[in-house]
Order: C-alpha cells, then sequence, then structure tokens
C-alpha cells in the first residue's frame, strides 16, 4: 500500500502521525512511504531520518495527499485539506466528529473512509489510542503543579516533595483511572502525600494494592472531598464519565477554604473539566488564578511534550495501521474485528452510531453490513 503522512497544520500541534521507526516498519512491510518534508520537525524527527528509513520526501503536501492510499495524521483535517480527499482514501487519525459537521461532510462527500483513533476498541473495552494521551496527561498534570506551586506563579512557594524538616506537599487526586494513576504515580515518586478519590471501589483496591500504604484512598462523597482539599496544595481533577458531562467535583466555595496559592490542574477540562471554576486555557497563557488558587486548565497537555506525544501515541497505531496496510481495510477488519469499531465514516455514510446519532439527517449504516 502507498501510505503517507503530512505536516500537521492545527495550531501549535507539533506531533507527527509517523516516526522514522514506523516508516521502517511499514518499508519493512513492502509498503511505501511518503512524508512530506519538514513533518516531524515538531517532534524532532529530521527529513534525513525519514529518508535513512525508507520513506520519500515530498516538497507540496497536496502531492502527498494525492498519491497516498491512507493518510496517517495526528489531528483531523481542516477544511484547507478537505479539497485532498479522494475517494477511497484511508484516513488514519483522531477525527472526533461528533462536534463537527463541516469534516463529517466533507469525508462524505469525498467517500474517504475515517478511521478515528478515538473509537477504535479493544476486546476488553480499554480505547489503546486514548490511553498514551491519558497516560502523558497525568505525569505532566504533577510535573506543572510542581511549577506553578512556584512564588512567580502565583503559588503558594513550596516544593512538591519538600527536604529534611519541612512538610511535604499533599496533593489529592480526584479519579483514579488512567489519567489519575499516572500522576499518582509520579507524585509518589517524587515524595508527596497523595489521597486519590475514585467513585469505584474496584479502582481503590486496584490502586490500594498498587500504591499500598504510599497513598491514601478515599470514596468519592462531597464531604470526603471536601474534606481532602481544605488541606491540599495541589488537585487534579481526572474524573471521566465515558459519554456524559463531567461531574463538577470540585466545588467553587473550596477555593475560599483553601491555601492560597495552591494549584489545580483540571486534566479533565476536555470534557467540561471537574471544577466549577474552571476554564479552557491553552500553553501560550496556560494558568489564571480565582480565589487565590492556581487554575491549570490546558485541553490539549499532551501537546507540551509532542516528542514524547509522537512515539506514545505511534506505538499504539502502528500495529493497526500495519493490519490495515497488510490486507486492506475490509480483510483487515475480517482479521481482526476490532478495526470495525474505528471506521466513522465509509463509501458516503456515517458507520460509528456515536456519530450517527448526531447527524440524523446524513445517511448512516451499520459498518458490519458494508464490509
Ligand atoms: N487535558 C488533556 O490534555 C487531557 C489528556 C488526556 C485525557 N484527558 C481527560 O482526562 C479525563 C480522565 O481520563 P482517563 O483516561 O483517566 O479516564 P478513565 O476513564 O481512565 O478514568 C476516569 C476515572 O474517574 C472515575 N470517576 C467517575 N466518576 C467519579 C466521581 N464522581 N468521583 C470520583 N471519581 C469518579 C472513574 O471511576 C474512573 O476511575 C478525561 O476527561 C479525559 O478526556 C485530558
Amino acid at each position: 500500500m502507498r501510505i503517507g503522512c503530512v505536516k500537521e497544520i492545527k495550531n501549535n500541534e507539533f506531533r507527527v502521525g509517523l516516526t522514522p521507526d514506523n516508516v521502517k516498519a511499514y518499508a519493512a512491510a513492502g509498503h511505501e512511504v511518503l512524508i512530506e518534508c519538514g513533518a516531524g520537525l515538531g517532534s524532532g524527527f529530521t527529513d534525513e531520518e525519514y529518508a535513512a528509513a525508507g520513506a520519500q520526501l515530498i516538497p507540496d503536501p497536496a502531492e502527498v495527499w494525492k498519491q497516498v492510499e491512507m493518510m496517517v495524521k495526528v489531528k483531523e483535517p481542516l477544511p484547507s485539506e478537505y479539497p485532498l480527499f479522494h475517494e477511497g482514501l484511508i484516513l488514519y487519525t483522531y477525527l472526533h466528529l461528533a462536534p463537527d459537521p463541516e469534516q463529517t461532510e466533507a469525508l462524505l462527500a469525498a467517500k474517504v473512509t475515517g478511521v478515528a483513533y478515538e473509537t477504535l476498541m479493544e476486546r476488553d473495552r480499554s480505547l489503546p489510542l486514548l490511553v498514551p494521551m491519558s497516560q502523558i496527561a497525568g505525569r505532566l498534570s504533577i510535573q506543572q503543579a510542581a511549577k506553578y506551586l512556584e512564588k512567580r506563579f502565583g503559588g503558594e512557594g513550596i516544593l512538591l516533595a519538600g527536604v529534611p524538616g519541612t512538610p511535604k506537599a499533599n496533593i489529592v487526586i480526584l479519579g483514579g483511572g488512567t489519567v489519575g494513576t499516572n500522576a499518582c504515580k509520579i507524585a509518589v515518586g517524587m515524595g508527596a502525600n497523595v489521597t486519590i478519590i475514585d467513585i469505584s471501589l474496584k479502582r481503590l483496591e486496584y490502586l490500594d494494592d498498587l500504591f499500598g500504604s504510599r497513598i491514601q484512598t478515599l470514596y468519592s462523597t462531597d464531604a470526603n472531598i471536601e474534606k481532602a482539599v481544605r488541606d491540599a496544595d495541589v488537585v487534579i481533577g481526572s474524573v471521566l464519565i465515558p459519554g456524559a458531562a463531567t461531574p463538577k467535583l470540585f466545588k467553587k466555595k473550596y477555593l475560599k477554604e483553601m491555601r492560597p496559592g495552591a494549584v489545580f490542574v483540571d486534566v479533565a477540562i476536555d470534557q467540561g473539566g471537574c471544577g466549577e471554576s474552571s476554564r479552557v486555557t491553552s500553553h501560550d497563557d496556560p494558568i489564571f488564578i480565582e480565589e487565590g488558587i492556581v487554575h491549570y486548565c490546558v485541553g490539549n497537555m499532551p501537546g507540551a511534550v509532542p516528542r514524547t506525544s509522537t512515539i506514545a501515541l505511534t506505538n499504539a497505531t502502528l500495529r493497526y495501521g500495519l493490519q490495515i496496510a497488510a490486507y486492506g481495510l475490509e480483510e483487515a477488519c475480517r482479521r481482526n474485528p476490532v478495526i470495525y469499531s474505528a471506521i466513522n465514516t465509509y463509501d458516503g455514510k456515517i458507520t460509528y452510531p456515536g456519530v450517527a446519532e448526531c447527524y440524523p439527517d446524513l445517511e448512516s449504516a451499520d459498518i458490519h453490513e458494508l464490509i
């Protein structure tokens, strides 16, 4: 198959869909890989590395779009890229079609096969192409909290780990899923006092087994949260109820009860946030202070570390990409039915139920009846 990768054009997006090592894997399997010149620079991969891995470097992105059968990207295409679609093209990337009617219509009109990272669900119901970004956001949340606790940012002016003879920081993590567990790992590693709060007793049991006496687990009730955050130096918001709005567990009234200069990192902000006082911020202007509490609410945290993010993402996307390239999409689905769950558009129809529900006027079909 002829596979391509272009430079991401979304503002501040430095990740790239294929690494030189990925190119090597596709080339070793007998595929041709076309890479736009400079596509990997934001993640620290040079054209020379891609060429050495076996890629053909193409200066004009339009030429890459035109020639390839499968385009591997990171973010959804933007309107300037819609005219570059062609019938039968497999677009393998994060698509997020539900809030994006313009893109959905463009994919259908051009009969592009949209294979979305975010809906690919493994047999154990995990979402393997979302997990790496949650791992990164979780680990990064503590790194950011440590930074914004510094006085010059409005923080309390304390060191997370303290030093002998000084108190360690108290970190409260709301939601102990992938983000929360990864935040916990770093926080525990740095020697902070960690309390993790979840609504799932099973999850708390798992965390208790994992971290033992180094953490405190608490069942999620308003009373427990209020008590825990009152003495917190850092609060991490990492709650998710799949398919529903994030509950606002971190109430505005708690801010007044906390120490001025404490830091709240609302990782869940991409789903609305779990703080009543949260509003989306960006890497250019990541924090604001309300009632003395430093709020960090960046919706695309992994963008701060594009090299790690690219490697982590492509570690997860490569194996499905290789299967699609080896057998063609249809046969790849039959051999590994997990791939069906990623197909959001096919032959001019919406094929993912969650997206179809958003667009009752657009044509939709059951992918299992089409392939
Ligand atoms: N800002 C970013 O850049 C970024 C990056 C990755 C993920 N995220 C977001 O982080 C959030 C968490 O993602 P995840 O992958 O860890 O999800 P997850 O499903 O693995 O974990 C969510 C956890 O929240 C718990 N929970 C649900 N309701 C609760 C409640 N009322 N009280 C306490 N806990 C509750 C669940 O039991 C689960 O353990 C999501 O909103 C995700 O979109 C943001």
